[in-house]
C-alpha cells in the first residue's frame, strides 16, 4: 500500500484483534503491534474484536484507547450475537459501528437480527458469502437457482450472490486473488427482483428444514419444504 500511488484516504483498511480473553493491557499491546506491523504510525479505518469471549470488555477497552489515539478510526465486532452485543454496548464508551458475520445464501442472518442491528446503527458486513467450504459441501456459485438468476441477468453467480446481500443493505467482503474476479465483484450495478431476492433468501430452508420443521428462524417456506 505504501509503495502504491493510491492515497491512504482512498484505501479502507480493516483489521481484527483475534486473540480472546486478554486483559486490557495485553489486548492493547497486541493490536498496537499489529498496526505497527503495517508501517510506523499506521491507522486502521476499522478495528474489529474478532470473537466474543467470557468477558469481552477488557479487549473493548483496549480498542477504545486505540480509538482515542486515532489508530482505530471506528470499532467493530465480529461473530457476536445480539445478547453479546447488548451486554458490551451497555458498558462501552465507543459504540460498535459494524458487525462482521458469516452471511451467505446457505447461512443467512435472521431478518429480526438484521432489523435490530439497523436500529442500533450497526452496519452489517458479510463474510464467507461465496466460499463453498464455509457451511456445507455445496458451492453457492454452482447452485442451480443462482445459476438461473445469473443467466437471466447476464451476470456471474458471484455477482448475484453479492448483489443479494447489497439489496439487504449489507456490505460485502469477497476475497479474491484473481484480478478478473475482483473486477467482477465490484460491478454490482444491477437489480434483482423481489421474487429473486426471496428465492435466494429461501435456499437455506432446502438445507435446514424438514416436514413440520422450518429453519432457519424467520425464513419463509417458499419451496414448501416444511408444509
Ligand atoms: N468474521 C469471521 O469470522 C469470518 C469468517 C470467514 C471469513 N471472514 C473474512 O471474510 C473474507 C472472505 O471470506 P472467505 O475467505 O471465506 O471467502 P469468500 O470471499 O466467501 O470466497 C473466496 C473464494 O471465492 C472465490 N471468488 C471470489 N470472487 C469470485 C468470483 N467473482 N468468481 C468466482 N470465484 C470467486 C475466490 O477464488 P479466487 O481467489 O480464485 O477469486 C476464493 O476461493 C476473509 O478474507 C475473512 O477476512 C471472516
Amino acid at each position: 500500500m505504501l509503495e502504491s500511488k493510491v492515497p491512504r484516504e482512498s484505501i479502507y483498511l480493516a483489521t481484527k484483534l483475534s486473540t480472546t480473553n486478554l486483559d486490557e493491557g495485553a489486548a492493547y499491546d497486541t493490536l498496537q503491534a499489529e498496526l505497527d506491523g503495517f508501517w510506523p504510525a499506521a491507522y486502521a479505518d476499522l478495528c474489529y474484536l474478532h470473537f466474543p469471549s467470557d468477558d469481552s470488555l477488557p479487549s473493548w477497552r483496549a480498542l477504545e484507547r486505540l480509538h482515542d489515539e486515532g489508530r482505530c478510526r471506528q470499532l467493530g465486532l465480529s461473530n457476536f450475537g445480539q445478547a453479546q452485543i447488548e451486554e458490551l454496548v451497555r458498558q462501552a464508551r465507543v459504540k460498535p459501528a459494524a458487525l462482521q458475520i458469516q452471511f451467505s445464501v446457505y447461512e443467512p442472518c435472521s431478518p429480526a437480527f438484521l432489523r435490530w442491528l439497523r436500529g442500533q446503527g450497526i452496519a452489517v458486513v458479510a463474510a464467507a458469502s461465496l466460499n463453498p467450504n464455509a457451511t456445507c459441501n455445496l458451492n453457492p456459485m454452482q447452485d442451480p437457482h443462482v445459476v438461473a438468476i445469473a443467466s437471466k441477468h447476464g451476470r456471474t453467480t458471484a455477482q448475484v450472490l453479492l448483489r443479494w446481500l447489497l439489496q439487504q443493505n449489507v456490505a460485502v467482503l469477497p476475497r479474491s486473488s484473481s484480478t478478473e474476479h475482483i473486477r467482477q465483484n465490484s460491478q454490482l450495478d444491477f437489480t434483482l427482483s423481489d421474487g429473486e431476492v426471496a428465492v435466494l433468501g429461501a435456499l437455506s430452508t432446502l438445507l435446514q428444514s424438514r416436514p413440520g420443521f422450518l429453519r432457519p428462524d424467520g425464513a419463509s417456506d417458499l419451496f414448501g419444504v416444511a408444509s
